[in-house]
C-alpha cells in the first residue's frame, strides 16, 4: 500500500515499491524508482534535473555528456529520505540509505547499501560512495570523489576537489578515502590525496598530502602515530552495527 500526504506530485513514469510512504508537498519526477518500504518526508524533491549549463559544460569537457542521458534515479528498499531533502537525477542509492533533513544528493552520485548522509550534508555530482558509511551533519562530499566502505565523518567535514580555486575541469580531482577511515569534526581534506585504510584524521585537521594506512593525522599533515589493532577492532564492531545482523557477516 502506498501512503501519500497532501499536495504530493508523482509524475507519470515513477515506479513505487510496496508500502512506500510519501509526506506532504513532496515532488517525484519522472524516471524515479523507489524501493519497498521507503519513507519519504515532507517537501522533498526527488529526481530533479541537475542544474548545469549543458552547452557550456559539454563544450568545455565531454565528460559532461553523461548529463544528457535519459533520466534515471533509483532509491533502494527500506531507505529514509527526511523532510526538505533533494535527490537529483541519475542517482543510484543502495538499500537502507538515510538522507537527513535539508540534505542533497546531486546528479550521477552512486551510493552503496546502509549509508547515511545526515542533516544538511551534500553529495556533489558523480561521487562514488561505498556501503556502511556514516557522514554526520553538514559534511560535503565533493564532485567525482571516491569513498570506499565503512567510513565515518564527524560534523561539517569538507572534501575539496578544486585545490587551485579555478574552474578548469582537467585539473579538478577529489580525494580517495579508503575503507574504514574516520575523520573528526570540521576537518578539510583538500585535492587529489589518498587517505589510507583504517586511518584516523583528527578534528579540524587540514590534509593536503596522502595519509598512509592506519595513521593518526592531526593539524596540518601531522602524522602522530599508527592506529592499534585494538582500535581497529573496536571500530569494526560499531561499523557492523550499521548493518542488520544478516548482513554483518560479509563485513571484514
Ligand atoms: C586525533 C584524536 C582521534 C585523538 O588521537 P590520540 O592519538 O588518542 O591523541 P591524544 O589525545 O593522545 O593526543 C596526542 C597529541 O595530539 C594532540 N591532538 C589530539 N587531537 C588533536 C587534534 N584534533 N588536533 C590537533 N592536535 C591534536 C594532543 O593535543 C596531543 O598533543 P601533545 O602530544 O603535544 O600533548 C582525537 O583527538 C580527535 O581529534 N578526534 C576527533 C573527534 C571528533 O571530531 N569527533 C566527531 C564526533 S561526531
Amino acid at each position: 500500500m502506498i501512503k501519500t500526504g497532501n499536495y504530493v506530485h508523482i509524475a507519470p513514469g515513477v515506479e513505487l515499491g510496496e508500502d512506500v510512504t510519501i509526506g506532504d508537498f513532496t515532488i517525484i519526477h519522472s524516471g524515479v524508482t523507489i524501493g519497498d518500504r521507503t519513507r519519504i518526508g515532507t517537501h522533498c524533491v526527488i529526481g530533479e534535473p541537475c542544474n548545469v549549463n549543458m552547452k557550456t559544460r559539454v563544450a568545455a569537457n565531454p565528460w559532461f555528456k553523461q548529463f544528457v542521458m535519459p533520466a534515471e534515479c533509483v532509491i533502494g528498499e527500506d531507505s529514509i529520505i527526511n523532510s526538505h531533502a533533494t535527490i537529483q537525477s541519475h542517482v543510484r542509492l543502495g538499500k537502507r540509505f538515510v538522507l537527513g533533513s535539508y540534505a542533497m544528493v546531486r546528479g550521477h552520485a552512486s551510493v552503496g547499501d546502509y549509508t547515511t548522509l545526515a542533516t544538511r550534508g551534500l553529495m556533489q555530482c558523480a561521487v562514488k560512495v561505498g556501503r556502511n558509511n556514516h557522514f554526520s551533519a553538514g559534511t560535503i562530499i565533493t564532485s567525482s570523489m571516491i569513498v570506499k566502505d565503512g567510513c565515518f565523518t564527524g560534523g561539517y567535514v569538507l572534501f575539496s576537489e578544486n585545490k587551485y580555486l579555478i574552474f578548469d575541469y582537467a585539473r579538478v580531482k577529489g580525494p580517495i578515502i579508503e575503507n574504514y577511515v574516520r575523520i573528526g569534526n570540521l576537518a578539510s581534506i583538500i585535492g587529489d590525496v589518498v587517505v589510507g585504510e583504517y586511518s584516523i584524521i583528527g578534528g579540524s585537521a587540514i590534509i593536503t598530502k596522502d595519509v598512509p594506512p592506519r595513521m593518526v593525522a592531526v593539524g596540518i599533515n601531522n602524522y602522530r602515530r599508527t592506529v592499534t589493532d585494538e582500535e581497529v577492532q573496536e571500530y569494526l564492531q560499531t561499523v557492523r552495527h550499521r548493518a542488520p545482523q544478516s548482513q554483518a557477516s560479509d563485513l571484514q
